[in-house]
């Protein structure tokens, strides 16, 4: 299987880059609670694009500066946001009371002091890539600038704060005007504040006090930092990304589906234009991590989630749903599929309407069919389930058939017990696999049988009530009536 390539590139940058350079860290403001998505979850937890919004935005900022650098400014059920980016290595700030995005710096002070520059971004705005975090800290560095912000035209600016700069061309900032307190003509300002900046530490932490909270919200507004900077004679200029779209917050449901289908479909594009074929992209969910070579076909309504990974030549029928499962090469899985932690061989052939669980490894050019459930198990090369199957904890051989309606009874109610069914065994339908049990190799088990005891090596094995006929039964009972 190949990897696909590009997602791995460094931008890493060490937070000392060379001996004399600066020391920068990025700090996340993530404690906000997210009133507008009226939610019991954190805000930064929503997920978009398979991930929660916070992730994102971590990820970005772990290929600017290494993890040991990164501050999550969090508060709102910090708890849960901790557990919930555990895995990532960030540091965490805890902003108890979340008293305005001005406060959620001011918290952070103790640990940025070791820093020259701060890159301050939002936990809420997930869309942001490093080369452009890169590029607005290169700016700050060149301007030698108290504060630097990233800025955007957008089309539609309302929710967002405006940018009053100097004069029409400078890239000197005066100041942000929130929405609420915009005047008509400063809410016709297409140039909004993206929430993303780059400050000096020392020039911040020297002037943060000057904020206050007499605004709309009673908080400290950390975009009041440019006039407080200005005043105090530091340098205060933005940056202007052409990318606006990586900017969008998401405060409202609407505007998480929004940045979530706008992820869905760069993630179907990057694989288009890597040879995977995507029918009707707009209907397709495919994760960020998912990894698919060339020359496979995904169709419409087909949901690719986690670490999945497929490999050439394969096609994904519609309405499937896929979870961390690896598919090789060839692989035809055919249409209503629902696979999690399932591995699949070159050549396989699944569904339609299969169930694979966790622990389940398809072998090379095998065939599980319709309806067919399997979990924990292995099914050899060439092995065959074609029909309305339960097979679990099983460890099955090459070239076995397994007729309709076969099941494992793996399970007495207290524990787990295996079935074994070595190479080239045939067993007929609707038979009831009493575990633990072994079917020897080439062995045979004749249909409708209930096995409860080991069956040796080419055998055949008969678990059933004779069948009784009773000549006239029928016509006798009918003439009764
Ligand atoms: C903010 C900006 C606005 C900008 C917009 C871009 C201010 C006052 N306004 O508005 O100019 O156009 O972002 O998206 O900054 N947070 C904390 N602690 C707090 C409050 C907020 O960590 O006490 C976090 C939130 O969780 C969120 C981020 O800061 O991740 C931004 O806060 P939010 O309330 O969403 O600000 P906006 O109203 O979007
Ligand atoms: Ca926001």
């Amino acid at each position: 299987m190949k990897k696909s390539k590009g997602s791995s590139r460094s931008l890493v940058v060490s937070s000392r880059s060379a001996e004399s350079g600066p020391r920068v860290a990025v700090a996340i403001m993530a404690a906000g609670k997210g009133t507008r998505l009226k939610s019991q979850l954190p805000k930064v937890l929503h997920e978009v694009g398979g991930k929660p919004l916070l992730e994102h935005v971590i990820r970005a900022a772990a290929r600017i500066v290494p993890a040991k650098d990164v501050y999550a400014i969090i508060g709102h059920e910090a708890d849960r946001v901790r557990a919930a980016m555990g895995h990532t290595g960030v540091n965490y700030v805890l902003q108890a009371e979340q008293r305005g995005t001005g406060h959620a710096l001011m918290v952070a002070r103790e640990a940025l002091t070791g820093y020259d520059h701060v890159i301050v971004l939002s936990g809420d705005a997930p869309m942001i890539t490093p080369e452009t975090i890169g590029r607005l800290r290169n700016f700050h560095l060149e301007e030698e600038a108290a504060m630097t912000l990233l800025s955007a035209d957008l089309e539609n600016p309302t929710g967002y704060g405006r940018v009053l700069r100097k004069g029409p061309r400078s890239a000197e900032v005066k100041a942000v005007v929130e929405e609420k307190a915009a005047s008509p003509t400063q809410k016709k300002i297409r140039e909004i504040n993206s929430g993303f900046y780059v400050f000096s530490v020392k020039e911040l932490y020297e002037n943060i006090g000057e904020l206050s909270t007499a605004n709309a919200h009673h908080e400290y507004y950390l975009t009041d930092m440019a006039e407080v900077l200005r005043k105090a004679r530091g340098r205060v200029v933005g940056w202007k990304t052409a990318e606006a779209s990586e900017v969008l917050g998401g405060n409202t449901r609407a505007e998480l589906a929004d940045i979530d289908e706008k992820m869905r479909l760069a993630k179907c594009r990057q694989l288009m234009a890597e040879g995977v074929t995507v029918f009707y992209p707009a209907t397709c969910v495919i994760d960020a991590d998912v990894e698919i070579a060339a020359d496979t076909v995904i169709e419409p309504y087909v949901q690719l989630l986690g670490k999945t990974r497929i490999g050439t030549a394969s096609r994904i029928r519609s309405y499937c749903v896929i979870r961390d499962c690896e598919i090789g090469d060839g692989v035809m899985v055919r249409t209503g599929c629902v696979m999690e932690q399932a591995r699949i061989a070159q050549g396989a052939v699944v569904g339609p309407y299969s169930h694979l669980r966790p622990g389940s490894e398809i072998g090379e050019g095998a065939h599980v069919g319709n309806f067919v459930e399997t979990k924990k198990i292995k099914l050899g090369k060439g092995s065959k389930a074609n029909h309305l199957t339960y097979l679990g904890d099983a460890e099955i051989g090459a070239g076995v058939n397994i007729g309709a309606g076969t099941i494992t009874c793996n399970y007495d109610g207290v524990g787990k017990y295996k079935t074994v069914i070595e190479d080239g065994a045939f067993i007929g339908s609707d038979t009831t696999l009493v575990a633990p049990v072994r079917l020897g190799k080439g062995s045979y088990v004749g249909a409708a049988s209930c096995i409860t005891e080991d069956v040796p090596e080419d055998a055949l094995a008969v678990g059933r009530a004779r069948q009784v006929v009773k000549e006239g039964w029928a016509r006798q009972k009918r003439a009764k009536k």
